[in-house]
């Protein structure tokens, strides 16, 4: 997508070094930052310069390449992988993406292995862009639906960051829209701030500026009212794990926001690549929920009148806070599931129905 009228992808791999566009000075900076070593990987994806399940599945995946070009050999490999499934709990990309490069290259030997790990690293990111692509695809089936009805703008909610930042290209939740948009459908999308980090009034909003749809960003407590007020038709948020039965694990807020659309009947979707279904664990209590600092609660970032990004502290300083990342919307809540193959129910049936 674009910045500045200039085609991107969040991340691409050059003269030995991963290129990201560093996400914790966006919307304020546009840098493009060099990773040049496992660790510089590593501590990119915890401090979030790069974020977005599907991103960071891909960044672990260039991140064991530079871990070969870094020291080849197995223990160094079998140690990145570990450290890199361990620098975010929650999204399951991660793991997924980690694992799928270490049985690529289990039993390859030295002198082939850096190919192998490039090619399947950039196999990665090509196939997330084509599954992206084709959330959006099934998505705007469900826009021009409502369009055709209203014969007036779509109001979309999404929360957090689920756009082409989240990704490598398009967005989850974010890629309808960009196919609505680009067919000439009218959409307005409302932008939940998305305390504390605010992914979506600095990322969301800043991405949707710059392909020119209308947008305006509220607090993640604004939803309800104006889903009263018939100013929501619809929601589309993206997901870090969704369970087989279709439970969803999103940004913290998720869930709130989906218990409101079903108070006022407003249809409530979640859009995925298949990357990020976690077939293993069945019960969502089990899922790993990452708690970051409390600082991101108790200190806020922005720019000075001199265009200096400053952060201040906004708590008391004795205060305790608790920064849970990501809740779970129960599978009941959600309208349906938004996948490169099709849409389908929230439930094992759902999703076996298009992945046997
Ligand atoms: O903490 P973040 O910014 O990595 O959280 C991102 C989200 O919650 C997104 O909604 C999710 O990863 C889906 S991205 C297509």
């Amino acid at each position: 997508m674009k910045i500045e009228g200039k085609n991107y992808r969040t991340i691409w791999f050059e003269n030995n070094e991963i290129k990201i566009i560093d996400q914790t000075k966006l919307p304020h900076k546009f840098i493009i930052k060099s990773l040049k070593t496992i660790k510089d990987a590593i501590n990119a994806i915890k401090i979030m310069e790069v974020r977005g399940a599907p991103l960071i599945g891909a960044t672990a995946a260039f991140g064991l390449v530079l871990s070969i070009i870094e020291k080849n050999d197995s223990s160094f490999l079998k140690k990145s992988s570990e450290d890199l499934i361990a620098s975010r709990p929650t999204a399951i990309n991660l793991r997924w993406a980690v694992d799928r490069m270490m049985k690529k290259l289990s039993g390859v030997n030295n002198n082939d292995i850096l190919k192998i790990a490039l090619d399947e690293a950039k196999a990665i990111t090509e196939e997330d862009v084509g599954f992206c692509k084709n959330i959006g695809i099934n998505g705007l089936k469900i826009i021009e639906k409502i369009y055709q009805k209203k014969k007036d703008v779509v109001n979309i909610l999404t929360h957090c960051n689920a756009g082409w930042l989240a990704t490598i290209d398009w967005g989850t939740a974010t890629s309808p829209i960009y196919h609505a948009h680009q067919k000439g459908i009218k959409v307005h999308v409302w932008v939940d701030e998305t305390r504390p980090r605010n992914q979506g009034a600095n990322l969301t909003s800043y991405e949707l500026n710059e392909e020119k749809i209308p947008n305006t960003i509220i607090t993640d407590n604004t939803g309800g009212i104006l889903m009263q007020r018939g100013k929501i038709d619809l929601c589309i948020v993206g997901t870090d794990r969704t369970l087989s039965n279709g439970d969803v694990c999103n940004k913290i807020g998720t869930y709130l926001k989906a218990l409101s659309a079903k108070d006022n009947n407003i249809p409530f979707y979640v859009a995925l690549p298949s990357s990020t279904i976690d077939w293993n664990i069945k019960d969502h209590n089990k899922i790993p929920i990452e708690e970051r600092n409390p600082e991101e609660l108790s200190h806020v970032e922005g720019v000075d009148e001199h265009n200096n990004i400053r952060k201040v502290r906004i708590y008391p300083q004795k205060s305790k806070s608790l920064n849970l990342a990501f809740d779970v919307t129960p599978a009941k809540l959600v309208t349906g599931l938004i996948t490169e193959k099709g849409i389908c129910e929230a439930s094992e049936q759902g999703l076996k129905g298009l992945f046997k």
